[in-house]
Order: structure tokens, then sequence, then C-alpha cells
């Protein structure tokens, strides 16, 4: 199952479905259609499937014009969740808002995932990049994940990939950001890594998902705070990049 996944990744014949299409999601669809896939954008803001399905950008730096040419390549924005199994790739860029109590709030990612599942299927990558607690991807995402069956690093892969967007910076953009990636298990990562390969000029596996969680939180979220540093510290022991 792997190797298929990888030879439908190189061959372009996976089909990208990215989910929450902002000033994450949208440049990523971008990335994806420029290099020749066909790609899904699924958002609950029909506002925003409207404006794309107009050819209209709602994001300042990006021009109507790499709308039109993801178009041209297939590109279609949608609210209809069940679209997600046409896709071999499901990336979630979902926000992660602090809440009252100053902590990340991952209801978007955990109710996102549930309006997902019924929809998932063997040999498809799931990819998360919202800003999160370190233990996320293992703790929410993958219980949900072996829910509806799937065997995750054997007929479907988990990574966690953190998103490193610069809104509006010409010098760094979506392919020369490095990228950092972490799998569930050493199937997921090599799915993960021959998939942002595609897309990113410098991908950086990690040796799990917890690896690779806390390089976005510690640059999101205030340093000092007691549970962050800990976890951090706790999280980091023995895991060192490739
Ligand atoms: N924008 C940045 O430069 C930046 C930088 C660092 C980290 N991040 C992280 O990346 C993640 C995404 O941030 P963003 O700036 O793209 O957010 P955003 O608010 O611009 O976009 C999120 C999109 O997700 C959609 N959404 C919300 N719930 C959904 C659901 N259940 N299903 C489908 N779509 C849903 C929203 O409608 C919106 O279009 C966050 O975790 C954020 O912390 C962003």
């Amino acid at each position: 199952m792997l190797q298929t996944f990888i030879d439908r990744v190189v061959s372009r014949k996976s089909v990208i479905g990215i989910v929450g299409l902002g000033y994450v999601g949208l440049p990523l669809v971008l990335r994806f259609a420029e290099v020749g896939f066909k790609v899904i954008g699924l958002d609950i803001d029909d506002s925003k499937i409207a404006a794309l399905d107009a050819g209209r950008s709602y994001i300042e730096h990006i021009s109507a014009g790499r709308i039109a040419n993801a178009k041209a390549a297939g590109f279609e924005a949608t609210s209809n969740f069940s679209r997600a199994r046409e896709a071999d790739v499901l990336i979630l860029c979902v926000p992660t808002p602090l809440d009252k109590h100053r902590e990340p709030d991952l209801s978007y990612v955990t109710d996102t995932t549930d309006s997902l599942l019924p929809h998932l299927r063997q040999g498809q990558l799931l990819s998360l990049e919202s800003t999160t607690f370190p233990g996320t991807t293992d703790e929410e995402l993958l219980p949900r994940v072996q829910s509806v069956g799937l065997h995750v690093g054997e007929d479907f892969f988990l990574v966690y990939s953190p998103e490193r967007e610069d809104p509006g910076n010409s010098k760094f953009t979506t392919q020369t950001i490095p990228k950092v990636c972490g799998g569930v298990t050493e199937n997921c990562l090599k799915a993960g890594v021959a998939l942002y390969s595609t897309v990113i000029d410098n991908v950086v596996p990690v040796s799990s998902t917890r690896a690779a969680e806390p390089n976005q939180t510690a640059r999101k979220y205030p340093p000092g705070r007691q549970y962050w540093s800990g976890q951090r510290n706790e999280n980091c022991r023995g895991h060192n990049e490739h």
C-alpha cells in the first residue's frame, strides 16, 4: 500500500484534499495545483467557496490570476465533505485559536476530523498542519482513524507537518520554507515525505509526530508557560531529528 501511495504521488495521479481554505490552506492548494495535482478544497465557510467558484481571492497577497490557474488545473472548492473520499491525501489546515484560558482550542481539529471519518478509506494519507499541543496527532487523530477500522502505517498514513506560512513574504514562499514532517509510523513518515517533497524544496523528516508538534507550538504560543515548557521537554526527549 505504501509503494502504491508513493507511486501515485510521484506520477501526480493522487487527488489532494485541503481542508480549511484560509491563510495556510489556500497557498497549499495553489502550490499542489501548480505542480500538476488535482486539488479539492473543503471548507465550512460558504462565502469562501463562492469566492473561489467565481475566481475571486479573499487573501490580499494571492491574486485572482493564481486562482484561475489552479481552477484551470482542475481545482474545485466545496463544502460537501463526502468529496473527501475522492482524495488520496487530506491535509487539515483549520484554526486552533487560544481559548479564554489561553489554551489552544482543539475543537476545530477534532470536529473536522469527525466530519471526515465517514469518508476515510484505505490508501489515504491524513496530515495535520494546524498549530497544536504535542501529542495531538497520537491522542486525538489516531484513535479516531482507528475507530473506523483503518490500520495506520499499513493501509492508512497519518502525519503531522506544521505549517510555516509567512503571508505576503516574497522572499520565503510555501515552496522554499523548509517543512518538518513526523509520522505515526515509519511508513507514515515515508508517505508524508514523498508527498511534501513534490511541493516543498526541503522536507525535514523527524522521528515522530510528537517531535514535529513542538516546532510550531514553540513559535506560536507565548514562551515560559509551564505546560508548554514541560510538555516540550518531555516530548522532545529522545526524539532528535533523523
Ligand atoms: N496564517 C499563518 O501565517 C499561520 C502561522 C502559524 C500557524 N498557523 C496555524 O495554521 C492553522 C490555520 O491557520 P489559518 O491562518 O490558515 O486560519 P484561517 O482562519 O485563515 O483559515 C482556517 C479555515 O478553516 C476553515 N474551517 C474552520 N472549521 C472548519 C471545519 N470544521 N471544516 C473545514 N474548514 C473549517 C475556516 O472557515 C477557514 O477558512 C492554525 O492552527 C494556525 O494557528 C497559521
